[in-house]
């Protein structure tokens, strides 16, 4: 299956979107699509990752990515075990690399890693033997995001993503599923915008291969899709924006805004989302416009895809 389209997906890791070429985002992107089917995910698929075990390392809060990746993993047949990292011995002082060596004793198969600190995925990978995916480091990437950002794309557009001008707005400065997503859409050959105030956008995103805008009117003109993010209040040390109701009154997306974008266009949000803040709820509840829901969904099928490359990778089925 890894080799669905006659590319073999030879990646032990997924620590950024960086590491890859295009052939392994279509594998990839083509074995997330056939977990979509509701009844391939429940059925038939469970001996995939018999007798592997799959390895949950949260160091940061998480709810939707980790239930996502614990039920990707079992899905597939793994034994899946979830780290707590509150209680662990990382609390009492243990170093990152003291837990890899500790981890790497256990002998997993699979290790999902979120750390508040960029980079933390790829060096725990130099040290484990087993295959690390980077589940959103610090500021840097959460190259998964972006995957079923992707895919839930791929199925909203059959497949043209030449064809999509997509707006990521807001809190761009501190996002890793900006950083990975623009990253991603350029390599598909979307058309990518970044849109915020000034202080929400790094110096050099012009380097990013996006056209930045700091207005929603001129920022959404023509565009297809309009992916919101959270203003990441937690990584802020310093007032970003004057408060939360200027903010929505400038930068949050509600009817009056989303008009600016083509008729019809599609709202993504990569949760969670802070109604009133940068989205409206009528428009996040509402399905004839917003993905929000897809997106999780298609999430658990991405992941399920991911986990069966890495695993084939790993048992040299190409
Ligand atoms: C994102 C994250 O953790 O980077 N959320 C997610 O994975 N679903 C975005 C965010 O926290 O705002």
């Amino acid at each position: 299956m890894a080799s669905s389209h006659g590319y073999p997906f030879e990646k032990r890791h997924c620590l950024s979107i960086a590491d890859f070429h295009r052939p392994d985002i279509e594998s990839l992107l083509s074995l997330g699509e056939h977990y979509l089917d509701l009844s391939v995910q429940k059925s038939s698929e469970r001996s995939v990752l018999a007798g592997k075990t799959l390895v949950n390392l949260f160091f940061e809060n998480s709810t939707r990515t980790q239930k996502s990746f614990e039920l990707a993993g079992r899905r597939l047949g793994a034994d899946v075990i979830n780290m707590n990292v509150a209680n662990s011995s990382v609390k009492k002082g243990e170093t990152l690399l003291d837990t890899a060596a500790t981890l790497n004793a256990m002998n997993p198969d699979i290790l999902v890693v979120r750390h508040g600190a960029s980079g933390a995925p790829a060096l725990l990978s130099q040290k484990v033997e087993c295959s690390v995916i980077n589940a959103g480091d610090g500021m840097h990437e959460h190259p998964t995001q972006a995957l079923l950002d992707a895919l839930t794309l791929r199925q909203a557009f059959n497949g043209d993503f030449g064809g999509i001008r997509i707006a990521i707005c807001g809190d761009i400065a501190h996002s890793r599923v900006a950083r990975s997503n623009v990253q991603l859409l350029n390599m598909l050959g979307c058309d990518v915008r970044l849109v915020g105030p000034p202080t929400l956008i790094p110096s050099n995103a012009d380097r990013w291969g996006a056209d930045v805008f700091h207005d929603m009117e001129t920022g959404l003109a023509g565009c297809d899709v309009v992916m919101m993010l959270r203003l990441q209040l937690e990584r802020m040390n310093g007032a970003f924006v004057p408060s939360k109701r200027e903010y929505f009154h400038f930068y949050g997306l509600d009817r009056t805004k989303l008009g600016f974008a083509k008729p019809g266009a599609l709202v993504m949000h990569p949760g969670p989302m802070n109604r009133g803040v940068e989205i409206s709820s009528d428009i996040a509840d509402d399905p004839d416009i917003s993905l929000i829901t897809q997106q999780v969904e298609t999430g658990v099928a991405m992941r399920m895809g991911i986990l069966h490359a890495l695993s084939d990778a790993q048992d040299g089925i190409a």
